[in-house]
């Protein structure tokens, strides 16, 4: 079985499951492991991965995933929100449709991954002239994310490919 890895990260974390992935897999036929190329390589299985982006994987990966057929695909991805599958889910419901009915989908994996600084602030300013509790949710979810993805998102993520992976071979 051929394996090709294909992320997105604008500022690691995904890159950080991804490489994570890529270890547990070592001695597996890996064939591609990078971003995003105009020419979808050639595997077996793909394992793709984007952090979120206003709710959806990014283009580049969404074009990825559109090119796709009669393959095997796991999906993974990183979110500013954590602590909730029900989101998450909602979130791959979303990838989903961008992946053609004729793959077989093996899984998908969330975890927590950190956001920029800017985000904080940005909340931080319209709570001056906001009593919205949203907000307040929201920082409190921004300092949480701080530590993600920590060991524990790292091993969830190579629990959760070997589970695939071995039921495939
Ligand atoms: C422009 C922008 C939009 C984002 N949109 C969402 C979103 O809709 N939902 C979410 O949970 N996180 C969102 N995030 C948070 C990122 O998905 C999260 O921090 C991710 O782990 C970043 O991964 P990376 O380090 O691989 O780029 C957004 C971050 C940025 C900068």
């Amino acid at each position: 079985m051929n394996i090709a890895i294909i992320y997105s990260s604008r500022t690691g974390n995904t890159k950080t499951i991804a490489e994570s992935i890529k270890e547990e897999l070592q001695n597996r036929n890996i064939v591609y492991f990078g971003n995003a190329t105009k020419e979808l390589p050639q595997a077996d299985i793909y394992i793709i991965g984007s952090w979120t982006d206003k709710g959806n994987a990014t283009n580049d990966i969404i074009e990825v995933l559109n090119k796709i057929k009669n393959k095997k695909i796991a999906y993974f991805g990183t979110a500013g929100y954590g602590e909730s599958e029900e989101y998450y889910k909602k979130l791959f419901e979303r990838v989903k449709k961008n992946i053609d009915p004729s793959n077989e989908i093996l899984g998908y994996f969330y975890c927590q991954g950190k956001m920029p600084i800017q985000v904080k602030e940005k909340y931080e300013q319209i709570s001056q002239n906001s009593e919205n509790p949203n907000l307040k949710v929201a920082i409190e979810n921004f300092d949480k994310a701080l530590s993600h993805p920590d060991d524990k998102d790292i091993s969830n993520a190579k629990e959760w490919i070997r589970g695939i992976v071995l039921n495939k071979e």
